[in-house]
């Protein structure tokens, strides 16, 4: 195959070839949904948010394993009230998470299984990230080395002061809304966390700390429906969403 972009057939076999681990943060105590539990544990159509994730990860054929971040005290109930009683083969190893969801992460990349060479990271909170997706990211980090999947903004973005004053119209054509997944070459994304923590620098995601290391990060597009769950809205839409598939 002499083509500079080979056909799918060889993006298939890619994949089937490159080990990818997923590491899922699910270590936060869910602040802003204001419920006694946190929110990965809330109940999305009578089974927790959390395990909606899993499931999608533990089926993609891309998936080799999983690394299950979750908040300190809770290691051996999600190992057997999650990992044993939903059958989660793949989710290798959970660990404790830390302060914040970069801890979570780092604590995670540093139980990746010795042969893993992509690894994709996904928020547990964002349970309707499609196959389809998680495939498209993978792909992406085996060919560009470090991806994030994003929303193109459809409204005009203005920039503004602390009193709401505006200082700046941006080109809506160059900004984008990150989400998860995000992917990367193992060594990239380890090595781009440990100068994070050198540096104690701080980001609101993976792909930052990526970038500035100067390490290009190439955006793909991802689907409007990948929210995050963070409030009680969104719990309720979530509900409506999952009720409407079934109709
Ligand atoms: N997360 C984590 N460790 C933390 C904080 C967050 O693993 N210390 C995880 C969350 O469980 C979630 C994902 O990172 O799956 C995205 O974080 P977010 O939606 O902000 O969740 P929370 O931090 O739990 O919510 P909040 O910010 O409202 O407290
Ligand atoms: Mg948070």
């Amino acid at each position: 195959m002499k083509e500079k972009h080979p056909g799918s057939l060889f993006i298939t076999m890619t994949n089937a070839n490159t080990k990818t681990t997923a590491v899922i943060p699910a270590g936060g105590s869910g602040r802003r949904m204001q419920s006694s539990e946190a929110k990965q544990y809330l109940l999305l159509q009578g089974t927790p948010l959390l395990v909606h994730t899993l499931r999608i990860f533990q089926e993609s054929p891309v998936i080799g394993d999983i690394v299950l971040v979750v908040p300190v005290n809770d290691v051996s109930m999600i190992q057997s009230d999650i990992v044993d009683a939903f059958a989660m083969t793949k989710i290798r190893q959970v660990v404790a998470g830390g302060k914040e969801r970069q801890d979570s992460v780092r604590n995670g990349l540093a139980v990746l299984p010795a042969d893993c060479e992509i690894v994709i990271i996904h928020d547990a909170a964002r349970p309707f990230v499609s196959p389809a997706l998680i495939e498209k990211a993978v792909d992406g980090a085996v060919q560009e080395g470090a991806v994030a999947v994003g929303v193109r903004v459809k409204d005009t973005v203005k920039k503004c002061d602390g009193e709401g004053r505006v200082m700046d119209t941006l080109d809506r054509e160059q900004i984008w809304m990150a989400q998860t997944p995000q992917a990367f070459r193992r060594a990239t994304i380890v090595a781009a966390h440990q100068k994070a923590r050198e540096d104690n620098f701080y980001g609101t995601d993976d792909a930052v700390l990526v970038e500035r290391m100067g390490i290009p990060v190439r955006m793909i597009d991802g689907i409007p429906d990948n929210i995050k769950i963070t409030t009680t809205e969104d719990l309720a839409w979530a509900e409506c969403r999952l009720s409407a598939r079934k109709l």
